[in-house]
C-alpha cells in the first residue's frame, strides 16, 4: 500500500534549518530527514518529493540530494519503488524489533513517570475483589459502574456537578483524545490547537481530518488576541486545549482567561475539549480553580482526564466527562476500534479514587524534587541554556539559544539518550530553539541525562558562521 506524496513545499517547511557547518550539505540533509522519519514526523511509506524537485525548492544542487537520498537508502530510511519514487521505510537490520530504537540509557523522549509509591498496596486490595470480575466478560465499552460513580464524586466535590451517565473510561486519554477526535471532527474541519502542545494529541487531531489552526502559548501564557482572533475569524469546529500545566510549557490559564475562551467558543459554536491530564500535577502553582468545564456555563465541553501521570500509565485508566448525548456518540463509535477498557484495569482505578489526594501529594512531592534537581544540573552544566521554571506539569520547555534541537534529537541517541525534538511539538517544523525535557524520570536518571545531553551539545558540528552567534557558546 502505498502512503501520501510529501510536497518538496512541505519537505523543506518540515525540515526547518538543517544545514550544520560541520557537515557536508548532503550529510546534514540526510540526518535531518532520518529524524523526521524516526520521529514520526515523515510516516512510513510516505513517498519524498522527487530528487529535481527538492534540489529546486531547497536551491541545492541536483547531486546533493542525489547524495542524500542514497544515503538514507543505505541504512534503510528509504526505498527505491518502481513507479512511486523514493519511500519511506523504518530499517529491520537496525535497532529493535519493527526498526524501532532500543531503548536508550536515559529517556528524556517520554513524560511518563513509574507508579507511585503505594500503589502495589492497592493493587493487592483491588484483587481481593476479583471475583466479581472474573464472572464476567472482564471488560466494558463505557466503564464499570463503580469506577464512574468515583470519577463522578470526584468532579462534583471540585465544583463540577456529574452524573456517571456523562462518563466513558477509555485506555488512557491518548484513547480518549483520538476517539473524541473520531466522533467529533469531521473531513477539513478547522481545528484549534495551542502550539505548542501534546504532540499525539496532534497526531489524533489529524488522522481525524481535522485541519489544524495554532494559537501560541508560552511558558507566560496564551496570547489572549490570538486566541480571540481565531475563535471569531476561523470559527473552529473543536478547540483542543490544555488549561493546567500545559504539556510542554508549564503554563497555567487563568480563570479570567477561561471565562473569556468560553464566551469566545460560545459565539463562535466551537466545541471545547479540555485535556485535563495534567491539572493534578500542581507542584507550587498557589491558587486551585474548578474543573475547566464548571466555567462552560452550559456550553458543550468535553474533559478528559486521566491517572496516567498523577498514578501510573500503565493502568491506561483515562476518561471523557461530557454531555450524555455525547457520551452516547462516542458509545457507538468506540467499537470499531477497540471493545472495552479492561476491568481488572478499572477495579485497580476505583480502588486508587480511595487514596487520591495522598497518592497525588505524594507524587506533586516527588515532581518537585526532580524539577529542582533537572533545574539545577541544566542550569550548571548548560548555563546558556534557558531554562524556566514551571509551577506543575512534568516537563521543563527549555530554550536553546540555537535551532539544534533536532540535531540534539539525534546525536542524543548516539550517545545514550532519547530526546524528541521541538519541532514535534508544533505543525509547521517551528521550535527548532527548545527542547522538552521530562523530570519523570529517577534522579539518578536526571543527573546522568544532563551529563549526556551535554556531551552530546559539545559534539555537535556548528551551524553555519553568522547563523546564530550563541551557538558556539552551547557547543
Ligand atoms: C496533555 C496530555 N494528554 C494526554 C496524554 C496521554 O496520556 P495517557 O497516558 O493517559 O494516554 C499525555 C501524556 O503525556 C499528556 O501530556
Amino acid at each position: 500500500m502505498n502512503g501520501a506524496r510529501l510536497g518538496p513545499k512541505d519537505l523543506r517547511t518540515l525540515l526547518g534549518e538543517w544545514e550544520t557547518g560541520g557537515q557536508s550539505a548532503y550529510h546534514a540533509l540526510a540526518d535531518r530527514i532520518r529524524l523526521l522519519i524516526i520521529d514520526g514526523r515523515i510516516p512510513t511509506r510516505t513517498r519524498l518529493p522527487a530528487e529535481r524537485e527538492l534540489a529546486d525548492e531547497l536551491e541545492r544542487s541536483r547531486t546533493t540530494i542525489v547524495s542524500a537520498y542514497r544515503a538514507l537508502k543505505e541504512t534503510g530510511h528509504l526505498v527505491s519503488q518502481r513507479g512511486s519514487g523514493s519511500v519511506v521505510a523504518l530499517p529491520h537490520a537496525h535497532g529493535g524489533p519493527g526498526g524501532f530504537p532500543e531503548p536508550a540509557v536515559v529517556d528524556f523522549a517520554r513524560a511518563a513517570p513509574a507508579a507511585i509509591g503505594g500503589l502495589e498496596t492497592i493493587i493487592r486490595r483491588a484483587t481481593e475483589r476479583l471475583p466479581d470480575v472474573l464472572g464476567k466478560s472482564g471488560f466494558d465499552l463505557v466503564g464499570s459502574l463503580p469506577l464512574r460513580e468515583r470519577i463522578a464524586a470526584h468532579y462534583s466535590a471540585r465544583g463540577l456537578p456529574t452524573h456517571p451517565g456523562q462518563l466513558m473510561i477509555t485506555l488512557g486519554a491518548q484513547h480518549a483524545i483520538a476517539l473524541v477526535a473520531r466522533t467529533l471532527v469531521r473531513q477539513a474541519d478547522r481545528v484549534l490547537v495551542e502550539s505548542p502542545t501534546y504532540p499525539h494529541a496532534l497526531d489524533g487531531l489529524r488522522v481525524s481530518g481535522g485541519r489544524l489552526v495554532t494559537v501560541p502559548v508560552t511558558a507566560d501564557g496564551w496570547d489572549g488576541d490570538r486566541l480571540r482572533d481565531a475563535l471569531e475569524r476561523v470559527r473552529p469546529a473543536v478547540a483542543y486545549l490544555i488549561p493546567d500545566f500545559q504539556n510542554p510549557t508549564g503554563a497555567s490559564m487563568p480563570p479570567a482567561q477561561r471565562d473569556e475562551v468560553v464566551r469566545q467558543a460560545r459565539r463562535a459554536g466551537t466545541v471545547l475539549v479540555i485535556d485535563e491530564t495534567t491539572a493534578d500535577l500542581d507542584i507550587d502553582r498557589g491558587w486551585t480553580d474548578v474543573p475547566f468545564a464548571a466555567r462552560a456555563d452550559g456550553h458543550r465541553t468535553v474533559s478528559i482526564g486521566s491517572l496516567g501521570k498523577s498514578v501510573w500509565g500503565g493502568l491506561r485508566i483515562g476518561w471523557i466527562r461530557a454531555d450524555d448525548d455525547v457520551v452516547g456518540a462516542l458509545h457507538t463509535a468506540r467499537a470499531a476500534g477497540d471493545l472495552g477498557t479492561p476491568e481488572l484495569e478499572q477495579l485497580v482505578a476505583t480502588e486508587v479514587f480511595d487514596d487520591y489526594p495522598a497518592l497525588v501529594q505524594r507524587r506533586t512531592e516527588q515532581l518537585r524534587h526532580h524539577r529542582d534537581v533537572l533545574v539545577r544540573e541544566l542550569r550548571e552544566r548548560l548555563p546558556h541554556w534557558d531554562v524556566p521554571v514551571p509551577d506543575g506539569g512534568a516537563s521543563l520547555w527549555v530554550g536553546l539559544g540555537a535551532p539544534i534541537s533536532s540535531a540534539l534529537a539525534l546525536f542524543g541517541l548516539t550517545r545514550g539518550v532519547s530526546l524528541i525534538a521541538g519541532p514535534k511539538f508544533g505543525v509547521d517544523g517551528a521550535f527548532e530553539r527548545f527542547l522538552r525535557l521530562p523530570y519523570t524520570g529517577r534522579v539518578d536518571e536526571l543527573t546522568r541525562g544532563v551529563h549526556l545531553l551535554e556531551d552530546t551539545a559539545r559534539s555537535l558540528p556548528a551551524l553555519p558562521a553568522g547563523r546564530s552567534p550563541q551557538l558556539a557558546e552551547v557547543v
